[in-house]
């Protein structure tokens, strides 16, 4: 009441204890909606799950608040019908010292437990970013995701939350409303097995990838060396030396390379007509110039076939970032060779190792004793063709072995070599070969070209490598 006697707050408000409790939880949510808005645009707290208390909570709780309102009102209004008096509000007397005392009392534990539920909050919210929920806690299906990124070795830094949550509203709604969805079907345990790719939904590249790499640097020429090895006793490696033309965008602006596909001002369209975006029929591109160029295959009619049109970005191609996998059990142990992991000395391990690797076994725990006593038993026999072998190195290699398929294989998600792939190249999938193929033709009768010039050049291997 003002001194007057006219009330504060029209009647409507305060006529019910209901309504008054909507009154402050309105008013409360709404002044924090707009305190969290601030503090977030202006980039002082950065968190994909603010969203959630901001977008989804907060707006919740000041709905709640509105429907209270005019149910006390409607209370207040059947006790009068019903002839009972107004609800009678307990007056507080602050001269009387046991009330105030009471007063004082309730306002430190208002504010201790504010102070101790926002605490929380905060903890929740850095829990449900963490990979940790993410890989372990909300969805199981996430294991093998979840072992690769641990193993990195580029984006371990990165949360899985940090190239799967959007930034602002959008993002964050799109990411809860799947999460949500994804949530059940762990529950009903009727998730897909392996989950699929492409993900349906993921934000602008500009939001995740392009927090970290400009999208414009000049990358220029890339050295990498391949190696295979042989199925022959001496494990014996070939190496390939290339040079990739990553390139990117040079100081003048020009763009050129890999990374030119992705430069600030081009524009690569394309139709993908089968789920995976294996087959690509269609592709538009608008060059720095604005000129647009269309490439079809025979036979493809734009207007009249559908397929899913898009826009080409860094996950096109990176489509595996964070999380690898490999394309074969080959590979894994090519690579294990390369890096000095398997020991080369071991007669013929490159060829049995390929094989125990592509065995099936139904769980983890089944894999490490069937590896560990098929390795043992082989270098105990046949594999000792070039005498006795150390029982130690044997048991090396087989704790590799067992490493690589606790690493690239998961019985339960039917995850195995090869499930995922990468499109950043076009030996194990089509990959950059969806496109340029030399089948893609324009009007002027050019191509998407396959010269191998185009992406790379051989190189020779000096001696010292070999
Ligand atoms: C550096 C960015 C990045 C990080 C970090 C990241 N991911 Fe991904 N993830 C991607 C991209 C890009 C795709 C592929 C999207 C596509 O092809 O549509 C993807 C796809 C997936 C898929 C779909 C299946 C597939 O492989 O295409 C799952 C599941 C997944 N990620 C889980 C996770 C989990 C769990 C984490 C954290 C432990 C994580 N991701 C961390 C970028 C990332
Ligand atoms: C939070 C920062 C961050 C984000 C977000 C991020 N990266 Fe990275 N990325 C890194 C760092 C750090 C490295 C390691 C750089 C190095 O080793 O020189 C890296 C390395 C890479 C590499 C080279 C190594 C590899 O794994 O092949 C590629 C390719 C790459 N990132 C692509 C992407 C793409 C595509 C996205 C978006 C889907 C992305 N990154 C998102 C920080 C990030
Ligand atoms: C046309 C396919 C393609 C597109 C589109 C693409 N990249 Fe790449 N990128 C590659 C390939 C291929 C490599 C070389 C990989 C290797 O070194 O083995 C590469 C290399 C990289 C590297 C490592 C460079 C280094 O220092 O060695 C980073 C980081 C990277 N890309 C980030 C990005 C980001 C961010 C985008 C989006 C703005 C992007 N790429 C778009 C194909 C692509
Ligand atoms: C969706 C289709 C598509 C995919 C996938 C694709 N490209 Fe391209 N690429 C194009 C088109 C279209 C051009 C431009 C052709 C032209 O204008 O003659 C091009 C041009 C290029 C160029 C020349 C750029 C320049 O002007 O210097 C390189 C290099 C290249 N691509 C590499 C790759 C690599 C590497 C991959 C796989 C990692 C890849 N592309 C995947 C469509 C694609
Ligand atoms: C459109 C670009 C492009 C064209 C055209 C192209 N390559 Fe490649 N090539 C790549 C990329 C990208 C990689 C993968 C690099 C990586 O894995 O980091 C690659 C990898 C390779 C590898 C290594 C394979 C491995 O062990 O993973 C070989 C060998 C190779 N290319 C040969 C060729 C030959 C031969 C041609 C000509 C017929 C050719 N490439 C044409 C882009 C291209």
């Amino acid at each position: 009441m003002t001194e007057d006697g006219r009330p504060i707050l029209p009647r409507a408000f305060t006529a019910h204890p209901v309504a008054a409790f909507g009154t402050a939880l309105t008013t409360l949510s709404a002044v924090l909606f707009v305190l969290l808005f601030i503090v977030e645009s202006i980039g002082i707290l950065e968190n994909p799950y603010l969203g959630l208390l901001n977008f989804v909570l907060l707006p919740a709780l000041f709905v709640l608040g509105l429907l209270l309102i005019p149910t006390g009102t409607w209370l207040a209004r059947r006790r009068a019908r019903q002839g009972k008096a107004p609800f009678a509000w307990p007056s507080l007397d602050l001269r009387d010292t046991r009330v105030r005392g009471w007063v004082l009392l309730l306002a430190i534990a208002t504010v201790a437990n504010t102070l101790l539920v926002t605490a929380a909050g905060v903890e929740a919210i850095h829990y449900m970013d963490s990979p940790v929920f993410c890989g372990q806690v909300c969805h199981t299906q996430m294991d093998p995701h979840y072992v690769q990124w641990q193993r990195g070795p580029a984006h371990t830094k990165v949360a899985c939350a940090g190239c799967h949550i959007g930034t602002g509203a959008q993002g964050f709604v799109m990411a809860k409303t799947r999460g949500t969805a994804q949530l059940m079907q762990v529950i009903t345990g009727k998730y897909p097995t392996p989950v699929p790719s492409p993900i349906e939904y993921r934000p602008p590249t500009i939001q995740t990838c392009g927090r970290c790499h400009g999208a414009t640097r000049w990358t220029g020429e890339r050295r990498r060396l391949f190696t295979d090895i042989g199925d022959d006793q001496a494990n014996t490696p070939t190496q390939t030396l290339l040079t990739l033309l990553v390139g990117g965008t040079k100081p003048d602006g020009s763009a050129s390379g890999f990374h030119w596909h992705a430069s600030k001002d081009v524009e690569v369209d394309y139709v993908a007509t089968d789920e995976s975006r294996g087959k690509i029929p269609w592709v538009r591109v608008k060059n720095a110039k604005g000129e647009v160029k269309e490439f079809v295959v025979d036979g493809f009619d734009a207007a009249k076939a559908g397929g899913e049109h898009r826009r080409m970005d860094c996950v096109d191609c990176h489509n595996k970032v964070a999380h690898p996998f490999i394309a074969s059990a080959e590979r894994a142990v090519d690579r294990a060779f390369a890096d000095g992991r398997l020991d080369a000395s071991l007669p013929y391990l490159r060829r049995e190792a390929v094989k125990l690797l592509k065995a099936e076994y139904p769980t983890h725990e089944q894999a490490r004793t069937a590896i560990a006593s098929a390795l043992e038993k082989f270098y105990a026999g046949e594999g000792a063709v070039a005498g006795p072998v150390d029982a130690g190195r044997v048991k090396a290699a087989s704790d590799l072995l067992v490493d690589l398929h606790g690493a690239y294989v998961f019985p339960a998600m039917k995850v195995t070599f090869g499930t995922y792939t990468s499109n950043a190249g076009h030996t194990d999938t089509d990959g950059c070969f969806r496109c340029h193929d030399d089948e893609h033709k324009a009007k002027d009768g050019s191509v998407i070209k396959q010269d191998c010039e185009t992406c790379h050049r051989e190189e020779e291997i000096a001696p010292a490598t070999q």
